[in-house]
């Protein structure tokens, strides 16, 4: 009875100890083929990063150049340079000008009023108090029209009244697209 009793422990003993080296078997493949997966993995991230450092590579070379095409438009503003405004329509700029009165103090035919006349003032060299002379570009005109006292044109007293808040961006350029057309 012993007997059998022995026999059967160690042969549960024996199949335990079997058991636990399969275990450890299988554990050591497991590892290796996780370690197997990490040197793939590691060989494709290593592949994606070239494949990533190109495409950053490409990335980077193609907005360098915009910058580049785009800077001398950007850059004759320079710091004064207004936000890039949208397209102007001289038509509904003249209906602006009569409607927010700009011209009982500007004409359009040359003559002298408050204020110098539109005539011809678009890319033309103007006289400023301080005895500067700069040309009326369109980052000028936006500045005369938004911050009428930083630039004072000489001859004038600083009176034009600041219509800024009256203003957006599209009707800015369309005032600066019809003085634009008065030449
Ligand atoms: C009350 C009179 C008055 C009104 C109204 C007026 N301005 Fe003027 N503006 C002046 C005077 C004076 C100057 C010159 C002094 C200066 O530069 O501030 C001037 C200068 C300018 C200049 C620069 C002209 C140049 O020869 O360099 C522009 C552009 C201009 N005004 C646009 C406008 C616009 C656009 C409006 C309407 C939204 C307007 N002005 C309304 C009096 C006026």
């Amino acid at each position: 009875m012993s007997e059998i009793q022995g026999k059967v422990d160690s042969a549960s003993r024996l199949r335990r100890a079997r058991s636990l080296a399969l275990m450890a078997i299988v554990a050591a493949l497991l590892m290796l083929v996780s370690l197997l997966a990490a040197c793939t993995g590691n060989d494709d991230s290593g592949t994606s990063h070239e494949t990533l450092a190109t495409m950053e590579a490409r990335r980077s070379a193609v907005p360098t150049s915009p910058p580049s095409t785009g800077s001398p438009e950007a850059s004759p503003g320079g710091e004064s340079s207004p936000v890039a405004l949208p397209e102007g329509n001289a038509e509904n700029g003249k209906a602006l000008a009569t409607s927010l009165g700009c011209v009982a103090c500007h004409s359009t035919d040359g003559s002298k009023l408050t204020g110098p006349s539109w005539k011809g003032l678009y890319g033309h060299e103007v006289k400023l108090a301080d005895g500067s002379t700069t040309t009326a570009d369109e980052t000028y005109i936006h500045t005369a029209i938004m911050d009428p006292n930083k630039q004072v044109v000489d001859g004038f007293s600083p009176i034009m009244p600041n219509f800024s808040a009256q203003l957006d961006d599209q009707k800015v350029a369309d005032l600066i697209a019809y003085i634009k057309s008065l030449q």
